[in-house]
């Protein structure tokens, strides 16, 4: 892959990552009930992670001369975390959208797993880092909404 390809590539999941931040920050103050606390502080670490991966990929990108976006997708334009406020909605909002992320970023293993030149294989394993992140996640939400017997 070139490096202008994959400025390309990091480019359009930087926008996402806007979005996953914005999704995030916007959930963290609508979530209500009983449990709006804690759930609002797990929301808000979220928007912080995903802040650091909105770091991480602009940074990727200007390292390989690129210019990184600015912004993200709105949130209501993709509607994978929208403007609901029960706990529950919102997890299982949100754990979709991070599986989601995770098959994009198995596909951009499977698109960078031919390691042509040094850039395609640092990104191959900047994408390793990211799949686990959003997979582990998602699983964590899973987790959270296990309805117990
Ligand atoms: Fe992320
Ligand atoms: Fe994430």
């Amino acid at each position: 892959m070139t490096k202008q390809e994959l400025i390309d590539l990091l480019n359009e999941d930087l926008k996402h990552e806007f979005h996953h931040m914005h999704s995030y920050l916007h959930a963290s103050t609508l979530v209500t009930g009983l449990h709006r606390h804690e759930i609002a502080e797990l929301l808000l670490e979220e928007a912080k992670s995903e802040l650091e991966h909105c770091h991480q990929f602009a940074q990727l990108i200007v390292h390989l001369g690129g210019t990184p976006v600015t912004s993200g997708h709105p949130i209501d334009e993709l509607k994978s975390v929208t403007w609901k406020t029960h706990p529950i909605n919102i997890l299982e909002d949100a754990m979709a959208m991070e599986d989601v992320v995770a098959a994009r970023y198995s596909e951009r293993l499977r698109q960078t797993e031919g390691h042509e030149n040094p850039e395609t294989s640092y990104v191959h394993v900047f994408y390793e880092e990211q799949i686990a992140d959003s997979w582990k996640t998602a699983r964590e939400f899973q987790l959270m909404l296990k309805k117990h017997a």
